[in-house]
């Protein structure tokens, strides 16, 4: 089964408390954030000091996703807030491999995050140190974008790729993920899934995470 992680960049943020308590009461195992700072991509969100808040509601993963340039500049600022998984862009990073021992030292587990036309050639020399990628299924910035279907081609390559290599990492699959295509993305390979829309702007939030979980 999947693990499921629901971004709460698609929540309700005059009623935050809310939406954690109802994370805390499904089925999602991780909470998924979504860190962005105008300039890698065009959309700002929120920082350390919303997940500070965030991770005091829950005991739950905080999966930290970060859409900046320069993360080296604030992976200890994410650990102090609270994060778990810290993920940086291949893309916005010139010395990955420094980035991702930058983020263990700090004993946080260490993802790395793959825009769409992004080649998994570049993160072939970083599969043996890192616990996870995050294969973005749109172009990153905002929720609510459609999936894109090359995607299910780069999981099952990644996966090889994973088994060759005998490494422990996670598949994450970000962006446009719903009841609707989400069997198929497991089955292709996926580990987890990220779901911002699907899951906040349900009727039943709740229940679509329990159905996102059973594919
Ligand atoms: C996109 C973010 C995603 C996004 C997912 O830039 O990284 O995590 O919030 O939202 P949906 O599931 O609505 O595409
Ligand atoms: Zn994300």
């Amino acid at each position: 089964m999947p693990i499921i992680a629901p971004s709460l960049l698609s929540a309700n943020y005059l009623n935050l408390a809310a939406d954690c308590e109802m994370l805390n009461a499904s089925e999602a195992e991780w909470f998924h954030l979504d860190v962005m700072d105008g300039k890698f991509v065009p959309n700002i969100s929120f920082g350390p000091m919303i997940i500070e808040f965030i991770r005091k509601t829950t005991t739950r993963v905080c999966d930290v996703h970060l859409m900046i340039v320069e993360p080296e500049r604030y992976a200890e600022a994410f650990k102090n807030a609270g994060a778990d998984i810290l993920t940086v862009h291949v893309e916005a990073c010139t010395h990955l491999h420094r980035n991702i021992q930058q983020i263990k030292s700090l004993g946080m587990k260490a993802g790395v995050a793959v825009n769409p036309h992004t080649p998994l050639s570049l993160i072939e020399h970083v599969i043996g140190d890192i616990d996870l990628v995050c294969l973005m299924s749109v172009n990153p910035g905002f929720g609510g974008q459609s999936f894109i279907p090359e995607t299910l081609r780069k999981i099952s390559d990644l996966k090889k790729m994973i088994q060759e290599k005998n490494a422990p990492v996670l598949i994450e699959v970000d962006g446009g993920v719903s009841v609707h295509n989400a069997s198929s993305i497991v089955q292709a390979g996926a580990d987890v899934l990220v779901a911002g829309n699907a899951v906040f702007k349900s009727t039943d939030p709740i229940q679509t995470i329990t159905a996102l979980k059973k594919m």
